[in-house]
């Protein structure tokens, strides 16, 4: 018999169980109690109950419900993340029940006593509701009770000593309360508690010396709370324990000897408290620690060198603490070492080469300390350093040349130290710099080296403080990332270059050079002409947006295309309107196109691109403006209609990147998909690019959703906007498929044809990368405000779960009928935190969802509902738990199917 025939009929009796399964019925009194349990807390997806001509082997088939097939009860009940609120009391008569997951509801008030009647129960997650009152003594009923978790609610008053009887307890969560008391000494007579977490609640008195003797403790958070005393030397006894977490309390005394007596140890943190004195050398016997975090302490003595024992350490954080001594070079053999932070001590002498040389090191902050040595020249010898930050010390000597190997370098932060010489040319090759140069107020000199043009991700750049003389160099224009400079307090002489970053600057980014001239400063150069720059002495907030790396010798990561574009946004339609109608004068000259071409030959004879550049110049053709373009509708002389994009770049990047622009272009078009705008030409004058595409006549979903309509027929009935939504995942499933990451997802972009299919545009500003990699880093944050994932602020990437959040995004949009960022949310609240604190506001989800539609029918709230599922997981705060777009897709078919 073939493997294939194995595998066959194996997949045919699972089929076979999971119906036999979908048979088990329940006892006449458990499905009582269903109904009735049903009937209190409304669970969606379950039945409409009352009908008693129903069997009773329905209820076990409804979503989040098990049952025992053999004594007919319920064993099981999963129902968190439901909106769910009312009186629990009903589920203590499930008396069989083994797993009852309550967690992320609205669930409020007392936990009811009566739970303390499920003697089986075994698992049992209340948290994440607004549970109140303190924890009943009853709960000492559950005695087979494995794990308990009361964390996220708003419980008070101590952890009461009867749950001392829960002898099976293995894991114990009740953070994020308000319990008060302190930390039970019962705790440490068991014999199964493996984790214990009380976190951020009110806790004080002692860790009790015993917790030490349950033995097969592995976790122990006790992160913020009022815990004072010692660190019991009893919790290293026993040797099982992995994950310590005492940060921010008060305490105080010593880090016992005992701790390099166990062996488990891998992860302590011990930050903000008072803890004194030297760290035991027996750390060095703690052979599994991976990472310890002691900062902000009163720590002293000097760094035990034998923390370099610890082979597995990953992350060792001393910050803001009294050592003193000397970095000890052995660290530098730690293999696995990432990120090294002893910033705000008293260190002295060299920073250790074997550290700098180190294979693994990602972070080194040595930053506030009295280092008095200098920077060895045999700096990042083949090391992945992506940030250097050596500020605030007594460091001597050059800049060495070597610095130009540290090719990593995100952020390279030299400033208030004693460095002099000049800086090193070699600085230019640190392509990857973006966070920030900083070489402030130390005693360089010598000019600014026209290298440092070529920096193009780096957003902040100071040099103030120094004695650098000659001029800014006009290759300082190639930094088109830059946010923020500093160029006070030096030598300089000369014009300041245009270019918009420098002239955006207040002029205390170039004061105190006697020699500069011109904006943003006062003093005007000889023979130029100040005025024409007007309209930039508008202190204007502004951010960059950019699909930029484009290096041709990069092989995976490419952009689509070389776009750069300065887009002041916010409040400043003033200054956009105001250069519109700067261009409109220059209409009289018409532009001279400098290349251009339709993509499709049929096409060819019906399109004008002398007319599109006519029709862009005027606003009344204006159908939408996204992040990085404005969208016109032209009518073209022979009648075809078009949606035009104008992309428009400052610095000339159009004109220089042109020609890989245009073979992207040529690419692109060729993607062909229904739900995507794939463009069919383009025309390049001046430096502006068009992009011409069909014209849809349905507007774009923003529009449908949120501008009022006055034909009926226009508006957006459910299955409407749930094939729209369908569409966009099909769309962007095809772009991930091919390793396209969409720069700017939002409602806007996504455009309605005839028939009301949604077509994505903007594809042209996405970012091609590496399959292996997974992310492409930018030097901005790119897309729409409500639209942006969280993690983008820090980890500047752009990414594939990056698009799904704002995905995420538009669906909240169709479900709520609400813009992603309104007032009515309140302060520092968008669409997704305003739906995701829903449960805490105690709001149903009828008060989330667009009532107007699902107060339809019972069909349309049930697939709302589970649209809104879909949601609330592409919206999650953390990236790695959503799910792929691919998988998003099926779940909205399973939708529309059902
Ligand atoms: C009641 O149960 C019967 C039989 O299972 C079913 O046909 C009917 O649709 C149910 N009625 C309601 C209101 O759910
Ligand atoms: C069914 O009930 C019997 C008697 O109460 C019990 O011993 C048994 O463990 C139960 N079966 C299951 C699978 O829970
Ligand atoms: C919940 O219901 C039970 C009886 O079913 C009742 O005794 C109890 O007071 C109710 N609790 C609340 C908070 O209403
Ligand atoms: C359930 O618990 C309540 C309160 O804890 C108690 O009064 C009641 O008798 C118990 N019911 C059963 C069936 O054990
Ligand atoms: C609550 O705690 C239990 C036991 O530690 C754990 O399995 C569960 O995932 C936790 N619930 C949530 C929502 O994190
Ligand atoms: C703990 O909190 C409860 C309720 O908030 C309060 O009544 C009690 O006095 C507090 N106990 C201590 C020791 O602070
Ligand atoms: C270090 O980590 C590796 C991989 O996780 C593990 O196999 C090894 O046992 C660890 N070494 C020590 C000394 O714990
Ligand atoms: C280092 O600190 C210790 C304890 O704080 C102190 O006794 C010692 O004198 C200091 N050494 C130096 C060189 O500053
Ligand atoms: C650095 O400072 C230490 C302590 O102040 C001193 O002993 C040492 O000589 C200094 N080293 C250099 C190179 O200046």
């Amino acid at each position: 018999m073939g493997e294939g025939l194995w595998v066959l009929l194996l997949v045919l009796c699972s089929g076979f169980l999971s119906r036999f399964d979908l048979a088990v019925s329940l006892s006449r009194d458990e499905a009582a109690t269903v109904i009735a349990i049903n009937e209190e807390l409304r669970i969606p997806g379950w039945g409409v109950t009352g009908n008693a001509s129903g069997s009773s082997d329905v209820y076990c088939s409804w979503p989040g419900i098990r049952c025992d097939a053999q004594n007919s009860t319920v064993e099981e009940l999963h129902l968190s993340r439901l909106f769910l609120g009312g009186n629990l009391s009903l589920i203590s008569q499930l008396a069989a029940l083994k797993k009852l997951d309550l967690a992320a509801n609205s669930f409020r008030g007392p936990i009811p006593p009566s739970l303390g009647n499920l003697s089986k129960l075994e698992f049992l997650d209340m948290s994440m509701n607004m549970f109140s009152g303190s924890i009943p003594k009853e709960l000492s009923g559950l005695r087979s009770l494995k794990a308990l978790n009361f964390s996220d609610n708003l419980l008070v008053g101590e952890i009461p000593g009867e749950l001392r009887q829960l002898e099976k307890l293995e894991e114990f969560q009740v953070s994020s309360n308000s319990l008060n008391g302190s930390i039970p000494a019962w705790l440490g007579n068991s014999s199964s508690l493996r984790v214990f977490a009380a976190y951020e609640n009110e806790l004080g008195g002692e860790i009790p010396e015993n917790l030490g003797n349950a033995s097969q403790l592995r976790s122990l958070n006790l992160h913020s709370n009022r815990l004072e005393g010692n660190i019991p030397k009893n919790l290293f006894a026993a040797g099982k324990l992995q994950v310590l977490i005492l940060t921010q309390n008060r305490l105080g005394g010593e880090i016992p000897d005992e701790i390099g007596s166990c062996q488990s140890l891998s992860s302590v943190r011990i930050g903000d408290n008072n803890l004194v004195g030297a760290i035991p050398p027996t750390i060095g016997n703690a052979s599994s620690l991976t990472y310890f975090e002691a900062d902000n302490n009163n720590l002293s003595g000097v760094i035990a060198p034998e923390f370099a024992l610890c082979s597995n350490l990953t992350l060792l954080n001393l910050a803001s603490n009294g050592f003193n001594g000397t970095i000890p070079e052995e660290l530098g053999s730690l293999p696995d070492l990432q990120e090294l932070i002893l910033y705000g001590n008293s260190f002295f002498g060299e920073i250790p080469l074997s550290i700098l040389g180190s294979k693994n090191l990602n972070k080194l902050d040595v930053s506030n300390n009295r280092l008095n040595g200098t920077i060895p020249a045999e700096i990042c010898n083949g090391s992945r350093l992506q940030y250097l930050v050596l500020g605030e010390n007594l460091i001597k000597g050059e800049i060495p040349h070597g610095i130009g190997n540290c090719i990593k370098l995100l952020e390279l932060h030299l400033g208030s130290n004693y460095l002099t010489g000049s800086i090193p040319t070699e600085i230019g090759r640190l392509k990857n710099l973006q966070i920030s140069l900083n070489l402030s107020f130390n005693h360089l000199h010598g000019g600014l080296p026209s290298e440092l043009g070529k920096l193009d991700k780096l957003v902040s750049l100071d040099v103030s403080n120094n004695k650098l003389s000659g001029p800014i160099p006009p290759e300082f224009r190639g930094m088109m990332s830059l946010i923020e400079v500093n160029f006070s307090n030096n030598l300089l002489a000369g014009p300041i270059p245009e270019f918009v970053p420098f002239q955006k600057s207040p002029n205390s980014s170039f004061s105190g050079n006697v020699g500069l001239c011109g904006v943003p400063l006062n003093s005007l150069c000889d023979g130029s002409n100040v005025d024409s720059h007007e309209g930039l002495h508008h202190r204007v907030s502004y951010k960059i947006v950019l699909a930029v790396v484009g290096s041709g010798a990069a092989v995976f990561v490419a952009v689509s295309i070389v776009v750069l574009l300065f887009m002041m946004r916010e409040r400043q339609e003033k200054v956009a309107r105001a250069s519109r109608a700067a261009e409109k004068d220059e209409t009289n000259n018409r532009p001279t196109i400098v290349a251009g071409n339709i993509f499709i030959e049929n096409l060819k004879q019906a399109i004008d691109l002398d007319s599109s550049v006519q029709a862009t110049l005027k606003d009344s053709n204006i159908v939408s403006t996204g992040t990085f373009s404005t969208v016109y509708k032209v009518v073209m002389p022979s009648g075809l209609v078009l949606l035009v994009k104008r992309l428009k770049s400052v610095d000339r990047s159009i004109i220089h990147h042109q020609s890989k622009m245009i073979r992207e272009l040529d690419r692109l078009s060729r993607l062909s998909h229904v739900n995507l705008m794939t463009p069919i030409g383009y025309a390049i004058y001046e430096d502006v690019a068009l992009l011409l595409h069909c014209y849809l006549p349905n507007g774009t979903l923003a529009q449908l959703l949120h501008v009022v309509s006055k034909e009926p027929e226009y508006e957006p009935d459910w299955p409407r906007r749930l094939s729209i939504a369908i569409g966009v995942a099909e769309g962007l499933a095809f772009l991930h498929h091919l390793a396209v990451i969409h720069l700017d997802i939002c409602s806007g972009i996504v455009f309605l044809d005839a028939d009301f299919n949604a077509v994505v545009g903007e594809i042209e500003i996405s970012k091609l990368l590496d399959p292996s990699r997974g992310t492409a880093s930018i030097s901005a944050v790119a897309g729409s405000f409500g639209y942006i994932p969280p993690e983008y602020a820090y980890t500047m990437q752009v990414t594939a779960p990056g698009n799904v959040y704002s995905y995420g995004v538009i669906l909240l949009e169709i479900l709520t009928t609400r813009l992603p960022v309104d007032e009515v949310f309140g302060e520092g609240t968008d669409l997704v935190k305003w739906v995701q604190g829903a449960p805490m506001r105690g709001e149903t989800p009828e008060q989330i969802l667009d009532a107007k539609l699902s107060t339809v029918s019972f069909t349309w709230r049930k697939e709302m509902l589970a649209v809104l599922r879909v949601a609330l997981l592409c919206t999650d705060n953390i990236p790695a738990k959503r799910p792929k777009m691919k998988k998003v897709l099926e779940m909205l078919q399973e939708v529309k199917q059902n």
